[in-house]
This record gives C-alpha cells, sequence and structure tokens, in this order.
C-alpha cells in the first residue's frame, strides 16, 4: 500500500472553468438540475463560493457530475470464479453451482488462506478500478470469511485500504452471507456464533456502519436474519440486506420490520414486500449487473417500486460469482434500457439516493456548497450521453476530496 492520502491532505485551491453543463441532483428542489456555461470552486477537498488562486482546470465545455456512489459491493475476495461462469454458459444455474459447493462458499478459502497483505492488494486493485470508473465512494462487505477470523481480517483489510486510499470505503459486515462447511448441519449455531461473538467483536473494533444478511431460501430464513439484524441494531450496527433476490421469503417484509436502511436485490419482491417498504422508507437498492451478468430476464420492479413512492438506489453488487462488474456507467444504461427508468431516475439514484442509503447524503452525491469535491469531468456534454455510451468509458477525469486522480497515477 502506498501512502496517498498525505497528498490530499496537501491539496488546497482548484477552479474547475468552462464547464458546459454541471448537473446534479439538487435534495432542496428534488430534481436533477443543470447549470450551463459555469465553474466550480473547490477549497481542501470541499465545494466552496469561491476559491483564492489554486489549479485552474479547462474542462473544454464537457459535462460535470458527481462521482457514483456505489452503495453494495463485495470486494474482499481473492480470486476469481470464472470456472462458474463457464458452467453457467454450459447451462448451469446459480443454484445449481452452490449446491454443488461452488458459490459464495468456494471464495472462502482463499479468504481464509490469505494474508492481510495479500488480501489488501487484491482489494486495492478492484478500489483503483472503481475510482477510475468515476465511483467515489464504495459500500463494501465482508461475507467470503464465514469464521471470526476471516471476517475480522476481512474488515479490517478494508479499514486499512480505507485508511489509505482516495476512495471512501463504508463498511459493511456479512458474516451472514452463506452457511460455512462446518455448520452445514447446524445453521442455527452459526446463528448463534454470529450474534454472541462475531457482532460484538466487530462492533467493539469500531470496523464496521452496517450489518447485512443474505436473507433468502436456502440461507438465511426470515427468523434468522430478524434475530441477526437485532443483534446488530442493540451493538451499534445500522440493518440493511439481501431481499427476495431469486424467490420471495418475506424479505421485504423483514426490512421494513427491522427498520433497515435497505432492502437489495429485490427480482422477485412481492406487492405486500413493495407496500411495507414503502410504509416504512425503505430504499430499494436495485442490482441490474447481477440479473445481467446471471443471463436472466426478469429485472427488479424498478417502475412499480418507483410509483409506490420507494426511493430506488443503483448499485453494482461487483463479487466474484453472481455481478463481475464494476461500472456504474455500465449499470445506468442497464437500468435504462432493461428496467425502463429514465435518465434522470437513474442519474439521482446512482449519486445523491446512494449516497442516501449510506447515510451520507449531507456531503456527497450531489454539488452544492458544502458538499465533498468529488466529481466526475466527462468527456460528454450531457447526462444522456452515459447510458448512450453503455461500455465506453467516456471520462476525462475523476476528482476525489478536490484532487485529480489521474495525476496521481
Ligand atoms: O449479492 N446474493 C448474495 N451475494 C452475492 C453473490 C455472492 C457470490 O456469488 O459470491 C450477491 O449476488
Ligand atoms: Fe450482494
Amino acid at each position: 500500500m502506498n501512502n496517498r492520502r498525505s497528498t490530499i491532505d496537501n491539496q488546497q485551491s482548484l477552479l474547475l472553468e468552462n464547464i458546459g453543463q454541471l448537473t446534479t441532483f439538487n435534495p432542496e428542489s428534488g430534481k436533477v438540475e443543470t447549470n450551463s456555461n459555469t465553474s466550480l470552486s473547490i477549497e481542501n477537498g470541499f465545494i466552496v463560493e469561491r476559491c483564492s488562486g489554486g489549479e485552474v482546470i479547462d474542462c473544454g465545455g464537457s459535462l460535470v457530475t458527481p462521482g457514483f456512489v456505489d452503495s453494495h459491493t463485495h470486494p474482499v475476495f481473492l480470486d476469481g470464479r470464472e470456472e462458474e461462469f463457464a458452467m453457467r454458459l454450459a447451462g448451469a444455474t446459480y443454484g445449481e453451482i452452490a449446491a454443488k459447493g461452488g458459490g459464495i462458499n468456494s471464495s472462502i478459502t482463499g479468504v481464509r488462506n490469505a494474508a492481510k497483505d495479500e488480501l489488501a492488494v487484491r482489494v486495492i486493485k478492484r478500489m483503483d478500478r472503481f475510482l477510475k470508473l468515476g465511483t467515489t465512494t464504495v459500500e463494501a462487505k465482508s461475507g467470503y470469511g464465514l469464521d471470526i477470523e476471516s471476517e475480522l481480517k476481512s474488515l479490517q483489510v478494508l479499514h486499512e485500504v480505507n485508511q489509505k486510499h482516495e476512495i471512501d470505503i463504508v463498511p459493511t459486515f456479512l458474516g451472514a452471507h452463506a452457511f460455512p462447511p462446518e455448520f452445514v448441519q447446524d445453521h442455527n449455531g452459526y446463528v448463534d456464533l454470529i450474534c454472541n461473538e462475531m457482532i460484538p467483536e466487530v462492533a467493539k473494533q469500531g470496523i464496521a456502519v452496517f450489518c447485512d444478511v443474505f436473507c433468502e431460501k436456502g440461507y438465511f430464513s426470515v427468523e434468522q436474519s430478524g434475530k441477526i439484524l437485532e443483534t446488530a441494531k442493540e451493538h451499534g450496527l445500522t440493518p440493511r440486506l439481501h431481499a427476495d433476490e431469486f424467490e420471495d421469503s418475506g424479505a421485504a417484509e423483514l426490512a421494513a420490520e427491522v427498520g433497515a436502511v435497505s432492502a437489495d436485490h429485490l427480482m422477485a419482491v412481492s406487492n405486500a414486500g413493495i407496500q411495507k417498504m414503502a410504509e416504512n422508507n425503505v430504499i430499494a437498492i436495485l442490482l441490474p449487473g447481477t440479473t445481467f451478468f446471471l443471463g436472466k430476464n426478469t429485472y427488479a420492479p424498478a417502475k412499480k417500486l418507483l410509483e409506490n413512492g420507494i426511493n430506488i438506489v443503483l448499485a453494482t453488487d461487483f463479487n466474484p460469482g453472481s455481478c463481475h462488474i464494476q461500472s456504474m456507467p455500465f449499470i445506468i444504461s442497464l437500468a435504462c434500457i432493461k428496467m425502463g427508468m429514465t435518465i434522470k431516475q437513474v442519474f439521482a439514484s446512482a449519486t445523491y439516493y446512494a449516497a442516501k442509503a449510506l447515510n451520507l447524503e449531507k456531503d456527497r452525491g450531489s454539488i452544492a456548497i458544502g458538499c465533498k469535491a468529488d466529481l466526475i469531468v466527462w468527456d460528454i456534454e450531457k447526462l444522456m450521453d452515459i447510458p448512450y455510451h453503455v461500455t465506453d468509458l467516456p471520462i476525462k477525469m475523476v476528482i476525489k476530496n478536490g484532487k485529480p486522480i489521474d495525476s496521481m497515477r
């Protein structure tokens, strides 16, 4: 790990001039707004009204937006699982592969056997890639250790990388990602281990903000998930959960009952689940990259969720098994094409509402005085060009904490 943060701390003034369109969600009006032919002042990593002197960047009339906030990722693993991708191409489903010993459990060996530094090298590489793709804040889950030592190691790696890398990492404890081999015959024993030992230790070390559970048939039941999330709350961790990804199991309802900040996936959410989420202000984090990567055609019901007044957030779900995608611009394209969302909706969902899903909307996810200067200077002129370019990456420069990233690479 190299120490880049000292460079950031010395950063002072930066003026972005000749911005063609400055586009951001405005929480006050509740709308996506564009300011044309404008400039932006930055001081000590934050957006200010006017800065004095410092570096000047000519944006050449291009689009400037907030950096993306990716609110659902699983980046702490050692190796990829390309062989499972090949198995799916040959006709196997995600469930069949998991039942044969693949899936989440097949990433455990790598994490358990890896030294902390070895794991950190992999995580840093992935964080470098997130930043290049315009993601300036990323939520990151543990969940491939599934014993106390390896779950703590995963969260400690995230903590250490967060100290040294420019990107902001928001850590989530996901010990309840799957039942590890030593507990296949004793699921409740593993739930007890999570509640009695893992959560208290994670909380004591202060290395997670959120607690997540994979609540799904074959994984954690609604009852087990509820127990874990209630325990998490008692220890100061905020609940969120993987809900109704493949089958409706009443997980969206549970999200509402435990006061989870978000219910994620929701490909199979029921009308009753939607109703309960709406009544309790649960944010829906939709992950169309997973649907796409698994070769499925039933995307989460974005329009129905929006019609019910639920805030939608878009995230990558980056992980070695079900979605090896790190690009928020590509997720935006998918959400437009496959879920029928408008460009303004997808943009707000990938920036402001995404920050809200991490309780960070006060100083990021939008461009306003006092917000962090986490920005993308694009190589395009307007918002619609983002999904239009699909897999090209028309990004000129990513600015994190007021510092142009490319200048440090
Ligand atoms: O969000 N659904 C649970 N967890 C991941 C998959 C993780 C894996 O297959 O390694 C997901 O899709
Ligand atoms: Fe996930």
